[in-house]
């Protein structure tokens, strides 16, 4: 199983809506932030996760669709944002949407960039937007780069000393390679810059996210014994009781966004 796959994000869809989301929250207020929208605007969430920016979205639009391909991500979405009557949460797979032209700005947060296709899902949500409106998506830098998330791996490579030396590095990972997909995609006015969030958190609050918010430390736990996992847990804890850092971690994002 990968993290293209939708039962993996099935699996967590719990653990990342007490976790994750709230982490990733701050880099849907910054897109946001870099696209015009008001009271009559429609907007497209794609691999929307539990409502990360629909949440935010919402009060200020007319509409937004937010579609997951993950069932329990639609249903975190669905219960959490029960009462914001102008969402509309559907299953579906983001790199074969088949929506018309009629939205102002389509979003994917963390989503495309685990897409096997992606210029597939560019072209998805560009189909979905009306000329003039904007696409915006985002990843994550290399895990080398990325303060929180080199702490994140060092804890894991305490607790699991198995695990591979190599940094985690994935596609899509540098601000040339996002812009140059958005304009491959046929986008105009193309940009894309790196955006920064401290985090704040206790030993106890790092240990947490890992361990029921990551989709491959929830992989690696389905695949270990119950006692194995213990054990690595508690190296995981003695390990932060030594390297805990008591100032905030930077986690560092790429948005791109352009218009269609
Ligand atoms: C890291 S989470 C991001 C969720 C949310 N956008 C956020 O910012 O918190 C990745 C999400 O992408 C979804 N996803 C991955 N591939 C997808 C696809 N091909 N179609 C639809 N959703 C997909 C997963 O189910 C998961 O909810």
């Amino acid at each position: 199983m990968s993290l293209s796959d939708a039962d993996v994000w099935h699996a967590i869809a719990d653990g990342y809506t007490a976790t994750a989301m709230h982490l990733l929250q701050p880099f849907s207020r910054a897109a946001l932030d870099g696209v015009p929208l008001g009271p009559d605007s429609r907007v497209l969430d794609v691999a929307c996760g539990p409502g990360t920016l629909t949440e935010l979205v919402a009060p200020h639009v007319a509409h937004v669709l937010a579609v997951d391909f993950a069932p329990a991500m639609v249903r975190a979405c669905r219960d959490r944002l029960a009462s914001q009557t102008q969402v509309e949460v559907r299953e579906g797979d983001g790199q074969n949407l088949g929506l018309q032209p009629t939205f102002d700005a389509a979003f994917s947060m963390f989503g495309l960039m685990f897409f096997p296709d992606r210029a597939a899902g560019l072209r998805s949500m560009r189909g979905a937007v009306r000329p003039g409106g904007h696409v915006v998506v985002s990843s994550w830098v290399p895990v080398d780069r990325s303060p929180a998330m080199t702490h994140g791996l060092a804890m894991l490579k305490a607790a699991f000393p198995f695990l591979p030396d190599a940094p985690v590095t994935s596609a899509f990972a540098s601000v040339d390679e996002v812009r140059a997909e958005l304009e491959a995609s046929g986008l105009r006015d193309v940009s894309a810059r790196e955006v920064r969030v401290p985090v704040q958190r206790t030993a106890e609050e790092a240990w947490r996210d890992m361990a029921i918010g990551a989709a491959p430390v929830h992989r690696l736990r389905q695949s270990l014994s119950p006692e194995a996992w213990a054990e690595g847990e508690a190296r995981a804890v003695a390990w932060l009781a030594a390297h805990h850092p008591t100032d905030p971690l930077d986690y560092v994002a790429i948005i791109g966004q352009g218009r269609v």
